[in-house]
């Protein structure tokens, strides 16, 4: 028998939305007859945007067609996806990014957890929980358990990131978090970006859900601060803004002015290491999507952007009040699609996740999954129809 790898034995059993999934299908067959109404995995429900299904076409017709087929493209991503990128979410907003530094991948959670490729062994990551199980699960599979901290976000502090502190070389930050859906404020990320600059620690800014920011003062891209390019990575994904759950796509900044060392104390760019890992693990994500995503950045595609998440974030409201109509406290869902929410009162979240499937036959996230921060809270989802969510909403009024 070979020798695994001891992190798995560390792990829960499943990842916290296939252990979801499966106690929803459990529930299912024994109750066939009951109309179940998903708000657990954040997937979207609106179909791909027309400019976006004619932009793939058109690709699939390059493919098609030997005078314009293309085999493997630039390990970085194609130039003309790129530059979008950089154009219109950076350059356009007055950041200083260059295409060079924009890296188009198959998502945000791929890059997430491929980030620990290039830490050292040694290196100290810290956490914060609730988070996204992603950072903690991909750094214990990758053999970081023995330096990895949790950073409390709990009730405490109104689930905000709490003030910086030392301890760590490495620190995943959400804004807006996955799964409180609380945006982080500009003074917030100031005090992150500057205590990085003196405390000598990386921050990997997760902003997957950046195209849901409304609040003025909330920021969307971590390079909104100064100094940050000296100090961050960006991880963005086209999932949750443009249905591409399905399809796969997203991208991370890797400054040029990120410099790491080696254990012997040379300097080394992130960049050319970051480069140089999806160079060898990675052939890129599909032309067919990289010509969906650059769709996006016409006028058209950004109609569609805003239209989209518009109406999740005003599914999220109708979930916010539903739940505060019955009492429980409700953080989120104002720059984000989810809404997180306890009841306060002793209940566990599997036992709040039971209650709620049992009694409205609506499903969610337990926010224990999330880390134990997250205890005695649910995530829900504005991903749904409009339709669905009212009736969710109507049957949490009435029945849970
Ligand atoms: C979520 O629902 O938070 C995630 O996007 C699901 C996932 O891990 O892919």
């Amino acid at each position: 028998m070979i020798k695994v790898n001891d992190g798995f034995s560390l792990l829960p059993e499943s990842y916290l939305f296939a252990e979801v999934g499966r106690r929803v299908a459990d529930f299912r067959s024994e109750h066939p007859d009951k109309e179940i109404i998903r708000m657990d995995i954040g997937d979207v429900s609106l179909p791909m945007f027309p400019v976006v299904t004619e932009a793939m076409l058109g690709a699939v017709a390059d493919l098609a067609d030997s005078r314009t087929f293309r085999g493997y493209g630039p390990e970085q991503g194609w130039d003309f996806l790129r530059e979008a990128i950089a154009r219109h979410d950076y350059k356009g907003r007055g950041l200083d990014i260059d295409s060079d530094e924009i890296f188009v991948s198959d998502g945000a959670k791929s890059d997430l957890g491929n980030l620990y490729d290039i830490m050292a062994p040694d290196i100290r990551v810290a956490v914060p929980s609730p988070g996204y199980p992603v950072y903690a699960d991909a750094g214990i599979m990758d053999g970081h358990y023995g330096t990895l901290s949790y950073l409390c976000c709990g009730a405490s502090s109104g689930f905000r990131m709490p003030e910086p502190s030392r301890g760590f070389d490495v620190v995943y930050i959400c804004s807006p978090c996955n799964p409180t859906g609380l945006a982080m404020t500009r003074e917030e990320l100031s005090a992150w970006v500057r205590a990085a600059a003196d405390m000598n620690f990386m921050i990997i800014f997760d902003s997957a859900y950046e195209a849901y920011v409304r609040t003025p003062d909330a920021v969307r891209s971590i390079y909104e601060i100064t100094g940050a390019e000296k100090v961050a990575v960006e991880v963005r994904s086209f999932s949750k803004t443009a249905g591409f759950t399905g399809v796969r796509c997203g991208y991370t900044v890797v400054p040029k002015a990120l410099k790491g060392v080696y254990a012997d104390g040379s300097e080394v760019s992130l960049n050319s290491l970051w480069r140089r890992r999806q160079s060898t693990k990675f052939n890129g994500a599909s032309y067919i999507s990289q010509r969906g995503a650059a769709a996006l950045y016409t006028e058209q595609g950004q109609t569609c952007v805003r239209e989209a998440t518009d109406l999740y974030i005003e599914n999220a409201r109708m979930l916010r009040d539903a739940l505060s109509g019955i009492g429980f406290s409700v953080f989120g869902g104002e720059d984000s699609p989810y809404v997180w929410a306890g009841a306060g009162n002793g209940e566990s979240s599997w036992e709040l996740f039971d209650r709620l499937l049992d009694r409205c036959m609506v499903t969610s996230t337990p926010g224990s999954g999330f880390g134990s921060d997250g205890e005695g809270y649910l995530r829900l989802t504005g991903f749904n129809t409009a339709e669905l969510t009212r009736e969710a909403a109507r049957r949490i009024r009435t029945q849970f």
